[in-house]
C-alpha cells in the first residue's frame, strides 16, 4: 500500500520529486543501486547481441525476456536512482544530468518505449540474419535516424512501441543500443 502510494507519487511528479528524493536514501547506496541496474541491462544487451550477431540461435522467448529486463529498468525505475547531484565515489555521472533533467528523463523513457517495442517485435525475425548488412542502411532506418537527430525524441507518433513492434527486431535492437549510447555520450564521464 505504502509502496503503491510512493510509486504513484514518483510517477506523477518525477520532475518535482526527484530533487527531494536525495534527502532520503544514502547517496552511496543510490550510486551503487544504479550501477547494479545498468549492469543488469548490460547483461541483457549481451544476450541480445549474441543473438543478433548470429552467435546464438534466434529465440523469440529469450529476446522477449531480455527486452523485459531492460524495459523494467527504464523510465522512472532508472531516473529515480539519480537524485539531484548524487555524484559520489566511483560515480561517472555528469552534473549536466540535473541541468538537463527533462532531456535525461526522456532518454530513460524512450528506452522504455523501445524495449517494449523490442519485446513486441520478437517474432519479427526476418531481419536477424542481416543484422549488420544493408538492412541497417535502408530508407526506413535512415528516416528513423534523422527523426531521432531532430531533437524531438518523444515527438512523433513513430516513436511508439506499436511502431517498433512492426519492425524487424534486429533494427529495434540497434535503436535500443543507440539510445544507451546517446545517454552515455552526454551524461556519463568517459573512462
Ligand atoms: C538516461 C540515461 C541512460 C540510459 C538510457 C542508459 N544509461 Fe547506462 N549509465 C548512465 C549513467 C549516467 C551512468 C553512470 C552512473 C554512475 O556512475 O553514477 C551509466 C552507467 C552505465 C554502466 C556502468 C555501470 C557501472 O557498474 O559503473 C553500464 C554497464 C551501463 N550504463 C549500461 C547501459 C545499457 C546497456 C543501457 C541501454 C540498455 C544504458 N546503460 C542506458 C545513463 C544511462
Amino acid at each position: 500500500m505504502l509502496r503503491k502510494t510512493l510509486t504513484v507519487l514518483v510517477l506523477s511528479s518525477a520532475v518535482i520529486a526527484a530533487p527531494m528524493v536525495q534527502a532520503h536514501g544514502g547517496a552511496k547506496g543510490v550510486v551503487k543501486e544504479r550501477m547494479d541496474l545498468m549492469d543488469d541491462m548490460k547483461g541483457a544487451i549481451k544476450t541480445l547481441s549474441a543473438i543478433y550477431k548470429g552467435e546464438r540461435a534466434y529465440d523469440a522467448e529469450i529476446v522477449r525476456k531480455a527486452a523485459l529486463v531492460i524495459r523494467n529498468h527504464s523510465g522512472d525505475a532508472m531516473t529515480r536512482l539519480f537524485p539531484k547531484n548524487s555524484i559520489h565515489g566511483p560515480s561517472e555521472a555528469k552534473p549536466l544530468i540535473w541541468q538537463e533533467w527533462e532531456r535525461f528523463e526522456k532518454l530513460a523513457k524512450r528506452q522504455q518505449v523501445i524495449s517494449q517495442g523490442l519485446h513486441d517485435a520478437a517474432e519479427n525475425q526476418q531481419g536477424a540474419a542481416q543484422a549488420n548488412g544493408h538492412m541497417m542502411g535502408s530508407a526506413g532506418m535512415m528516416g528513423q535516424k534523422s527523426m531521432m537527430g531532430g531533437g524531438h525524441m518523444m515527438g512523433g507518433e513513430m516513436d511508439s512501441a506499436e511502431h517498433y513492434a512492426a519492425m524487424p527486431s534486429n533494427m529495434v535492437f540497434k535503436m535500443l543500443t543507440d539510445n544507451c549510447s546517446s545517454c552515455h555520450t552526454r551524461y556519463r564521464v568517459e573512462d
